[in-house]
């Protein structure tokens, strides 16, 4: 037996829609659209809400049409809609709960509302997907290996709004062990590329830089790594970033030495509390997942510093996409008429 779902996600800035099928226990993608309305935000240096949800609306169509021709899938095809009800950017989540809802009642469709945090997580699940617009089956092999995370395992969601820490134990039963106490990581990325010069999103750019440069050139703080509980803080590590760039940027060098050190800054404060979870919780397995988890060298240094299964999504399914929260609606079915469903930018993890 298999299952259609069509996932929707409106977060942030980006539309999405993707068609994704359930056939036995594997996950496959048949589409996943992700129309970004980066490029725009960026010149005006960094997401403006307002605009964001201007550019969804009339980017949710054609994407939602595309991701159902580029799959062959008609809408008597699909089994369910699935879509990020929060948390997000209220204009840009009204989109694509609004879409979902109308679709959902046109077509009869059973309507799955997903959290977007946990969707993150669901990337992990995807087996193989399709690339070139659909055309070419090609398996997309999630590190270390196309096998589904098993339970109970750490989940470690890093993300441009949110750092969060949890104890999987089952699909949908987790116990929230720490967040961030502000900043969240992503956000810390972007933050310190800005004072480089650098347009959102500053994590891939930060993280290309940091290749050619010495991580123990600057020496930074690891904020709360010698705290008892599992929280994090990264509000300090940007002021000290910046109070390090007075009179220093002076050639190409400094710069990958300054990137390099904030990368590993931030990958020491998130290793250490995810290892230490894993450890006294005596687990085998870390997931990890959201925009920050497409960081080569995080996940290097969480397999190299623990000796069970390192799980990360291959990059395309780390940032935004409706791939995911499709995902996430074969395992975490929490049906909803479509006139009770209201989209909620507060949403959390710790509940
Ligand atoms: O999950 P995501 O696409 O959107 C949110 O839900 O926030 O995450 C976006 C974040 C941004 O802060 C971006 O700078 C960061 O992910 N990011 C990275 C990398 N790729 C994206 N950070 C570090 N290294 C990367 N390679
Ligand atoms: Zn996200």
């Amino acid at each position: 037996m298999s299952k259609i779902i069509l996932g929707i996600e409106t977060s942030c800035d980006e539309t999405s829609a993707a068609v994704l099928k359930q056939q036995k226990s594997r996950i496959i993608i048949l589409s996943n659209i992700i129309a970004s309305s980066a490029q725009l935000q960026s010149e005006y240096g960094g997401v403006f809400p307002e605009q964001a949800a201007r550019e969804q609306l009339k980017l949710m169509i054609p994407t939602i049409k595309k991701a159902l021709s580029d799959a062959a899938v008609k809408p008597q095809d699909i089994d369910a809609i699935a879509v990020t009800h929060g948390p997000g950017l209220i204009g840009s989540l009204l989109v694509g709960v609004e879409t979902a809802k109308v679709l959902a009642t046109l077509w009869n469709k059973p309507l799955i509302p997903v959290n977007h945090l946990m969707g993150h997580f669901y990337a992990n699940w995807i087996n193989a997907g399709m690339e070139d617009g659909g055309r070419r089956m090609e398996e997309i092999t999630p590190t270390p290996g196309p096998q589904p995370p098993t339970f109970p395992c750490i989940g470690l969601l890093v993300s441009g709004g949110h750092t969060d820490l949890v104890l999987f134990k089952d699909h949908g039963k987790y116990q929230y062990l720490g967040g961030t106490r502000d900043d969240a990581a992503g956000e810390c990325f972007d933050k310190c590329a800005r004072m480089l010069g650098y347009l959102y999103p500053g994590g891939p750019k930060i993280s290309k830089l940091a290749q050619s440069g010495n991580p123990k050139s600057f020496a930074l703080p690891r904020p709360l790594a010698a705290s008892a509980d599992y929280d994090f803080s990264f509000s300090g590590l940007k002021t000290a970033f910046s109070n390090l760039l007075t009179n220093q940027v002076t050639n190409n060098q400094i710069v990958a030495d300054l990137c390099a050190s904030i990368e590993q800054a931030i990958i020491d404060s998130l290793l250490k509390k995810t290892i230490r979870a894993a450890q006294e919780y005596n687990l085998e397995q870390i997931i990890v997942a959201g925009g920050v988890a497409a960081n080569q060298k995080l996940f290097e240094s969480l397999k190299n510093n623990f000796t069970g299964l390192v799980s990360v999504p291959p990059p395309i399914l780390c940032t935004d996409n409706a791939a995911m929260i499709a995902a996430a609606a074969f395992f975490i079915n929490k049906e909803i008429r479509p006139d009770d469903l209201q989209a909620n930018p507060n949403l959390s993890l710790s509940i």
